[in-house]
C-alpha cells in the first residue's frame, strides 16, 4: 500500500482514493464492533476505523470482544486501537499488548464526557491537566514505534488549555489528531466550534480529522473545506446513514452523490440485525440492541418521528420488522433524507449523559 507522508517517519495508511481527504468512522462504545464495521464496509468503508476504547487500569486486560474488531477485521481498511486511562505504566503495558495485534496504531481517548470517566481524570477529564497530558503523551509516544494518534475535544469546560495541548501534540510528534469541536461539558448536542478545528489545523504538524455533527456528506465536505482539515471523522450519522463514507468520496471527487431509498434502508436494517445476532442472545435483548441503532436511523425516515415512536414499542423480531416494512416499504423508492429531520431526536427521554454512565454507551447519548 502506498502512503500519505506526515511529519514523522511513520506514514499514515493510504486513503482509498489517493490525495482525497481522509474519512474515518468515529469510535463508538457498543457500536463500532466487528459486526458494525463489517456492515459499514459493505456500504462503503471509511479510510480508517477506530476501536471503541480499551479501558486501562491496574487490573485491566484488553477486552476480548474489542480485540475481535482488530484480529478478525475483514473490512480491508486499517483499524486503530483506542485506549482510555491515566495510569502510565498500565497504558504503556496495554499499548505494547495491542501492538502484538494487527493495529494501524495506538489512539488515546481524551474526549469521553461520561462523568464517571472524567471524575477519574481519564478521557475528557485529562483536558484539565496539561502536565498529565504531557506525561501520558510522552510515555505512549515512546511505547509506539508506529503510529500514535489522539482523539480529543477542544477543552473540558473552557478552552483555556487548547493551544497548550495542541503544542504538546507537536512536542510528542502525534501522528494524527481527531478533534471533536466541543468541550466535554458541551456533551453531544451543542453547536460544534468548527473554528477551533481550523485553529488546530493551523497549529499542529499532524493531519487533523474534523469531527462533530457531520450530518451528511454535504456537511462533511463543507466543514472539511472550511477548516482545511485533512479529513472527516463521522460517528452517529454513519449509524443513520452507512452510505455516508461512499457519498463523501463521491462529493470530494465532484461526482453525483448516490441516492439512498427507503428500501435500501430496509435492507440495511436486515443486514444489521443478522450481523449483530449472537448465539445465546435472547430475542428481546437483541431487539433492544437494534432499537438503539434504529434511534439514529429513524431520524431520516419521517419528519414526524412516527417510525421512532412505533419502533421503540416493539419487543420481538417480528414486530420490529413489521414496523420497518410498514414505514420503509410502503413507498420503497422514496429517498431517505440526507440530513436528519429537524426535531426528530434519537433519544428524547435521555437528553444528557446520566451521572451513572461509565462510558459513552448508546444508553446515554442523543443526537
Ligand atoms: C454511542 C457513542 C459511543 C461513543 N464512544 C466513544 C469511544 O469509545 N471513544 C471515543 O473517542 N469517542 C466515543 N464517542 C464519541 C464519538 O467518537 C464522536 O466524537 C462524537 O459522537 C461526535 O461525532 P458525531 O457527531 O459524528 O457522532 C462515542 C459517541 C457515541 C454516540
Amino acid at each position: 500500500m502506498s502512503s500519505v507522508p506526515v511529519s514523522r517517519s511513520a506514514p499514515l495508511p493510504a486513503p482509498l482514493v489517493p490525495d482525497a481527504p481522509l474519512t474515518a468512522l468515529a469510535p463508538m462504545q457498543d457500536v463500532t464492533d466487528l459486526a458494525f464495521m463489517g456492515v459499514i464496509a459493505h456500504y462503503g468503508a471509511p479510510d480508517y476505523f477506530f476501536t471503541e476504547f480499551f479501558r486501562v487500569h491496574a487490573q485491566s486486560r484488553p477486552e476480548k470482544h474489542i480485540l475481535r474488531s482488530i484480529d478478525e477485521n475483514r473490512t480491508g481498511r486499517p483499524v486503530f486501537a483506542q485506549l482510555i486511562g491515566e495510569d502510565i505504566p498500565h497504558l504503556v503495558r496495554t499499548a505494547r499488548e495491542l501492538l502484538c495485534h494487527p493495529v494501524a496504531g495506538i489512539d488515546l481517548n481524551m474526549g469521553c464526557p461520561a462523568p464517571k470517566v472524567y471524575k477519574k481524570n481519564v478521557g475528557g477529564g485529562l483536558l484539565r491537566d496539561p502536565e498529565k497530558v504531557d506525561e501520558i503523551l510522552g510515555a505512549l509516544r515512546d511505547a509506539s514505534p508506529g503510529l500514535f494518534t489522539v482523539k480529543m475535544r477542544i477543552g473540558f469546560d473552557t478552552t483555556v488549555h487548547f493551544e497548550r495541548i495542541l503544542d504538546l501534540l507537536n512536542k510528542h510528534s502525534v501522528d494524527l489528531l481527531s478533534l471533536h469541536g466541543r468541550t466535554v461539558k458541551e456533551g453531544y448536542r451543542s453547536d460544534v466550534h468548527y473554528d477551533f478545528i481550523a485553529r488546530a489545523v493551523e497549529r499542529v504538524k499532524c493531519p487533523v480529522l474534523a469531527n462533530g455533527n457531520l450530518t451528511s456528506a454535504a456537511t462533511a465536505v463543507r466543514v472539511q473545506g472550511e477548516t482545511k482539515a485533512a479529513g472527516v471523522m463521522i460517528g452517529r450519522h454513519a449509524i443513520r446513514n452507512p452510505w455516508i463514507f461512499r457519498q463523501c468520496r463521491e462529493r470530494f471527487s465532484g461526482q453525483p452523490v448516490s441516492a439512498v431509498t427507503l428500501s435500501d434502508v430496509r435492507e440495511y436494517v436486515e443486514r444489521l440485525y443478522r450481523a449483530t445476532q449472537q448465539p445465546g442472545l435472547a430475542e428481546v435483548y437483541h431487539v433492544n440492541k437494534m432499537k438503539k441503532y434504529l434511534n439514529f436511523v429513524g431520524q431520516g425516515v419521517d419528519a414526524t418521528g412516527a417510525f421512532l415512536h412505533e419502533m421503540r414499542r416493539t419487543e420481538t423480531e417480528r414486530q420490529l420488522f413489521e414496523i420497518c416494512d410498514r414505514h420503509l416499504l410502503a413507498e420503497p423508492g422514496r429517498i431517505f433524507a440526507d440530513e436528519p429531520y429537524p426535531g426528530v431526536i434519537a433519544r428524547p427521554n435521555c437528553e444528557t449523559p446520566s451521572a451513572d454512565a461509565d462510558g459513552c454507551s448508546l444508553e446515554s447519548i442523543t443526537a
